[in-house]
């Protein structure tokens, strides 16, 4: 039976490849620096509102979320936006169907859509089924992954440009990026009639400046789509809840129909949803010094093993980390199936996310690795640990 050439070309996510072999594993423990799956407690407020959510029918509800739930949304987003209303928000099933959504709204097939590297490994998957494709412009190390300067993004664009993707703070990079920047790009997207797709799921998870939102730009404000939600600010990965919200009245309408056709988001998931998104402001301060210092733990154990280069994250949680190894393909595997830590009779290694998933071009990332500042201090301190003890014996 032939399948379509999109299901062919989806790429194998990174973050998912190396599951299948660990599942085979016994009598090790891996600390799984892998994924950006947070450790943290979701907020007892969510989980009351869990238990307290209240219905005789669990019914469908409206393509773009209830009236409540876009509201808390809208309300929320008033931070960086003072003129949204709930109009320009849809609720989704998570970041990723607002990402979905806007690439699909936004793109016919042959279409492009702009994205600084290393980015997001799942911007490659959502553009195949819209039936575009990723144009990667290279960010590097050495610049801070500075974006873009507006005479490059003039070169390379085409007349099949429908879109420029990133996320601030970045997956994986760590970069934040400051309002200056971020108005220069909006502003770059609407003079040329392309979309800014702006992913600020991490926008609450800085250490030294906060990110600029794109929603705060008003001269641009048709071409500026930004995508939300609830998995990582807080901790809510299983929640499944997130939203895209614009001020492009025509996209909305163009949305709101993606939207009918999959019926509507999780009614008892927009329940708890507005119970988070209710939350004080001190909350979004106590969740940012949790991660600041599993971050600076992760930098500061990284510094200790030579030969590995990387930048410190100034937001979100992860590192793209440059090691001393031909392929970390090779090198993930070999800790997932022959590296072993022993420590008090138990036997110990780690998972990675092998980089090369994090660019259009694997050639780019293969000495690269990800790493997620996903799990408590001592465990990330542990980790690295064994990362430091694997690289010695891997390179004999
Ligand atoms: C940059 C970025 N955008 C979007 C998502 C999707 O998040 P979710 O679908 O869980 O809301 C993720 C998840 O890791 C992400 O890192």
């Amino acid at each position: 039976m032939k399948l379509s050439t999109r299901a062919q070309t989806l790429q194998e996510s990174a973050i998912r490849k190396l599951d299948g072999i660990i599942q085979t594993m016994s009598g090790v423990d891996f600390y799984r620096l892998n994924i950006g799956q947070p450790d943290i407690p979701t907020p007892p407020s969510m989980m009351n509102a869990i238990a307290g959510f209240e219905t005789s029918v669990l019914s469908y509800g409206p393509a773009s979320g209830t009236p409540q739930c876009r509201t808390a949304f809208a309300n929320y987003h008033r931070l960086w936006q003072p003129a949204l209303t709930p109009a320009d928000v849809a609720v989704t099933t998570g970041g990723s169907e607002a990402l979905l959504f806007a690439f699909t709204a936004i793109c016919d097939p042959g279409d492009e859509i702009l994205a600084p590297t290393p980015f997001y490994t799942n911007y490659n998957g959502f553009a195949t089924v819209a039936g575009a494709s990723i144009k990667p412009i290279p960010t590097s190390i050495e610049t801070n992954f500075a974006l873009p300067s507006d005479e490059e993004l003039d070169t390379i664009k085409s007349d099949r440009t429908r879109a420029f993707v990133f996320s601030n703070p970045s997956n994986p990079t760590g970069a934040v990026y400051a309002k200056s920047e971020v108005e220069r790009i909006a502003r770059w997207c609407h003079r040329n009639g392309i979309f800014l797709i702006s992913d600020e799921v991490y926008r609450r998870i800085w250490f030294e400046n906060p990110p600029a939102s794109a929603l705060e730009v008003d001269d641009a404000a048709e071409a500026v789509v930004v995508i939300d939600s609830l998995s990582k600010t807080w901790s809510a990965c299983g929640l499944r809840l997130g939203a895209l919200i614009s001020r492009n009245v025509e996209l909305m309408e163009k949305v709101e129909r993606l939207g009918q056709a999959r019926l509507g988001p999780q009614p008892l998931a927009q329940h708890v949803g507005i119970a988070a998104l209710e939350m004080p402001e001190a909350y979004y301060e106590t969740i940012r010094l949790m991660w600041k210092n599993r971050v600076d733990i992760l930098a500061e154990a990284l510094a200790d093993i030579e030969g590995v280069k990387f930048n410190k994250p100034t937001g979100a949680f992860y590192s793209m980390v440059k090691l001393p190894v031909e392929s970390t393909e090779e090198f993930a595997k070999f800790l997932i199936t022959d590296f072993r830590s022993e420590r008090d009779g138990a036997f110990e290694s780690l998972v990675v996310a092998p980089g090369s998933g994090f660019y259009v071009d694997p050639n780019r990332g293969k000495q690269q690795i990800r790493l997620a500042a996903v799990l408590e201090p001592t465990k990330i301190q542990r980790a690295i640990e064994i990362l430091g003890e694997a690289l010695i014996s891997y390179n004999g």
